[in-house]
Order: structure tokens, then C-alpha cells, then sequence
């Protein structure tokens, strides 16, 4: 089957171990497994890390690459995949597809049957490939970690990526004031669109946040610390721009501030966001569509920083 892998890993250039190819179709492990055959998926920051070698060692190679996919089970079902499968072998205790098991950049990957979410009608297969790592992410960070319900403004690091693009347009029709930085203008503009307050990295906000969506790490951390109101909650799920990061405990103290970890969310919450989607109260921002086998396009697209939104390849083509 045809299939965009990892060959090998280089920390300096990445896209030389990306591989657009042929792969065996998926092994079914013991335990309930089931395939999908894959209609549309999408690409993270995650493969780009993948082929760095992060939480993948070359004894894994080859490996798919992927975290999102949705498209068709055996029985004909239109589903969405889970991507988080259990993994005591892990220290989280889970890994994500692409890590141990083959992930979804493939005409077909093997999944759990209990990641299989049924996806509603009238979510298109593009819509709902853009949902299980950036958007879930997003949404667990807002709701369940952020407790943005007990928030009146929020703010949102770095406009561009997905989990921020999906933060803004989640903050946003959650009904809250939310606040973008980017150090792009033309990123500033798009998430004005989105009803965001977009403002340069670093600049004085109108008001303090209740939560602070925060992907970039070292670049804006110190600014995330510096805008959060007394008791908010800073949550972090990335640190693209680095992982070391300076902080002025006074301000944790002083102002009571949670710093909080976050990591995907639950199989629940995607099925919450496909609702959402489905009720037609957001709709996922894309970025671009690659035809499958110019994978490589869109992977040169991703590593671009250029991007607004989710990068997706279309199998169909
Ligand atoms: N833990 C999880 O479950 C999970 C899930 C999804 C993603 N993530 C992580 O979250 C991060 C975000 O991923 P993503 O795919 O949404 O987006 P991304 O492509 O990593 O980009 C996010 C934003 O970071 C900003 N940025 C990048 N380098 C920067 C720098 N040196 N200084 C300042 N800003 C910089 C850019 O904002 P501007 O250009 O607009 O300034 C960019 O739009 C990644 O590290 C990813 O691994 C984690």
C-alpha cells in the first residue's frame, strides 16, 4: 500500500528521512484490532518531531507517519480515529500512532477498534482529519485543563499552528475574549478573521487572561506569565520554540498562577468536538490540501512556519 514513513532520523534536516513509497499492508495485533481505510489525514508538528528522532528511536524504523485519519472501517462505518492507544511499556502510559504502532499517513492503518469514533454525517472526511491531535489538544487544554468557563478572555500564543488556530476559533465560539499573538502580519490578519485580538509577541494586553493556550514555549512563556490574571491558568502542550524556558516564580506565587501540562485529550472530547462540528458552531481552519502522493509538498509546507491552519493530504487522489 502506498504510505509516507520515516527511513531514518536527522535532528538538522528532517525532510531528508521522509520516504513517499510502498509499505506492507498493516499487521492486525492480538486484542481487538480493526483497520480503517484512510480517505483524508493530516499532518502535525509531531511528524516533523518523528523524523528528528523525538519519542521515535531508529530501532522503530521504518515507521508511517501520522497521528490523524479519518476515514472508512470494514463495515463500511465513516469513523474518525483516536489516535492515544494504552502502552504500559510507555512512561505516559500511552503513545500515539506513529510512535510504536504504524500510523495513518498510509491507504489504511491499524487501530484499536475502541479509537474508532463514529463521525457524524455532515462533517466532511477533510473537516473531521483535521480534529484528533491539534483540535483535541486545543480543546482539552481550554475546557478541561484551562477550566475556561470560569475565564472571560484568553490568550493564545503563536496564531498560526493548529492547536492555536484551533484554540482562537474553540475560545471564540465558547463565547470569551480571545487574544492571538503572532510575529506575522499577514497571521495577525487571519486570526482577526477568526474574531481574535491579534496582537505583535509580547505586547500589553487590555486586560489580564483567565487562560493562556501556550504551544511555543521558550519564545512566549515569560509573556503568557506576565498577561495571566490573579489564579489563571497557563496551560502548555508545546514548546516549538524551544523546551528551556526562564520563569519569574514571583509571579506564580504572587498571582496564584496554575502552570499545567497537557497532553491530547480523551476519546470523549473528540467525540464532543465532532458535535460541535456537526451542529455547524466551528468549523476546523485549513491550511492547504496536498493530493496523497505529494506528501512531500505538504511536509515542505508544515516545516515552512508559514502555515495557518492544518496541512492535509487527500488519499482519494
Ligand atoms: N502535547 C500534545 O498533545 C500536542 C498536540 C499537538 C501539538 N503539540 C505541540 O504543540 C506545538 C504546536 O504545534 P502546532 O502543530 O500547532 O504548531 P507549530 O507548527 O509548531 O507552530 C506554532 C506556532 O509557533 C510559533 N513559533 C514557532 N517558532 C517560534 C519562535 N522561534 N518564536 C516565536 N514563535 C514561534 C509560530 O507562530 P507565529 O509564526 O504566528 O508567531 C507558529 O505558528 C508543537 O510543539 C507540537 O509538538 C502537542
Amino acid at each position: 500500500m502506498r504510505a509516507v514513513y520515516a527511513n531514518q532520523i536527522d535532528q538538522d534536516n528532517p525532510l531528508s528521512c521522509l520516504t513517499v513509497g510502498e509499505r506492507p499492508e498493516p499487521d492486525l495485533p492480538a486484542g481487538g484490532w480493526t483497520t480503517v481505510d484512510v480517505r483524508f489525514s493530516a499532518l502535525n508538528h509531531h511528524d516533523l518531531w518523528s523524523l528528528r528522532g523525538v519519542g521515535l528511536p531508529a530501532d522503530r524504523l521504518p515507521m508511517i507517519l501520522g497521528c490523524d485519519a479519518a476515514g472508512v472501517a470494514p463495515d463500511g462505518t465513516e469513523v474518525v480515529v483516536y489516535p492515544v492507544v494504552d502502552d504500559p511499556a510507555d512512561p505516559r502510559g500511552f503513545s500515539l500512532l506513529s510512535e510504536r504502532h504504524q500510523g495513518t499517513l498510509a491507504d489504511r492503518v491499524a487501530v484499536p477498534q475502541a479509537c474508532l469514533v463514529p463521525k457524524p454525517a455532515e462533517v466532511s472526511f477533510a473537516d473531521a482529519a483535521c480534529l484528533p491531535t491539534a483540535w483535541l489538544t486545543a480543546y482539552h487544554m481550554l475546557v478541561s485543563r484551562g477550566r475556561v468557563a470560569d475565564a472571560d478572555a484568553v490568550l493564545v500564543q503563536g496564531a498560526g499552528g493548529g492547536v492555536a488556530t484551533a484554540a482562537i476559533v474553540l475560545g471564540v465560539a465558547l463565547g470569551k475574549r480571545v487574544y492571538a499573538t503572532s510575529r506575522v502580519a499577514g497571521k495577525r490578519e487571519r486570526a482577526a478573521e477568526l474574531g481574535a485580538m491579534a496582537v505583535e509577541p509580547g505586547a500589553r494586553l487590555p486586560e489580564r487572561v483567565g487562560v493562556v493556550i501556550e504551544t511555543v514555549g521558550a519564545a512566549t512563556l515569560d509573556h503568557s506569565l506576565k498577561c495571566a490574571a490573579p489564579g489563571a491558568r497557563i496551560v502548555v502542550s508545546g514548546s516549538t520554540s524551544g523546551h528551556l524556558a526562564t520563569i519569574d516564580l514571583r509571579r506564580v506565587f504572587a498571582m496564584r498562577l496554575e502552570l499545567l501540562g497537557a497532553s491530547m485529550g480523551s476519546r470523549d472530547e473528540l467525540a464532543a468536538l465532532l458535535r460541535l462540528c456537526a451542529e455547524g458552531r466551528i468549523r476546523p481552519v485549513v491550511d492547504s490540501v496536498f493530493p496523497f502522493g505529494d506528501a512531500r509538498s505538504a511536509f515542505e509546507r508544515l516545516s515552512s512556519g508559514e502555515v495557518f491552519g492544518k496541512v492535509l493530504l487527500d488519499h482519494t487522489r
